[in-house]
């Protein structure tokens, strides 16, 4: 496990999303106050992730327009056929944590 701190609990807004550099970079989402990430770029081209448009529990890229489940990373709609891993995520103290080196079981 490495957690790493994506940012304060109030930095992100519900809809919105940060990248932590790590490798593969990782976007920890705001989906109505729980804190969910996957790995940023999208699974068909080099999109970042958290540049896309947040609805539900999905998000949509914003180059092709797949989308996918950012509870599973499951790729839900073409261009995308492969899905995103997914990471846990803690909030601790006001801040957020991600495990960048541990996918999450789906
Ligand atoms: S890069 Fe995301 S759908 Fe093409």
């Amino acid at each position: 496990m490495v957690w790493v701190r994506a940012c304060g609990v109030g930095d992100i807004e519900p809809g919105e999303a940060v990248v932590v550099e790590a490798v593969p970079p990782v976007a920890v989402f705001n989906v109505d106050g729980e804190f969910l990430a996957t790995a940023d770029t999208c699974t068909h081209a080099e999109s970042s992730l958290a540049d896309g448009y947040v609805e539900g529990e999905q998000v949509e890229c914003s180059w092709h327009m797949a989308r996918f489940c950012l509870r599973t990373g499951k790729a839900l709609t073409y261009p995308a056929t492969t899905d995103l891993p997914t990471y846990r995520t803690q909030v601790r103290d006001g801040d957020v944590f991600v495990d960048v080196h541990a996918t999450q079981p789906h």
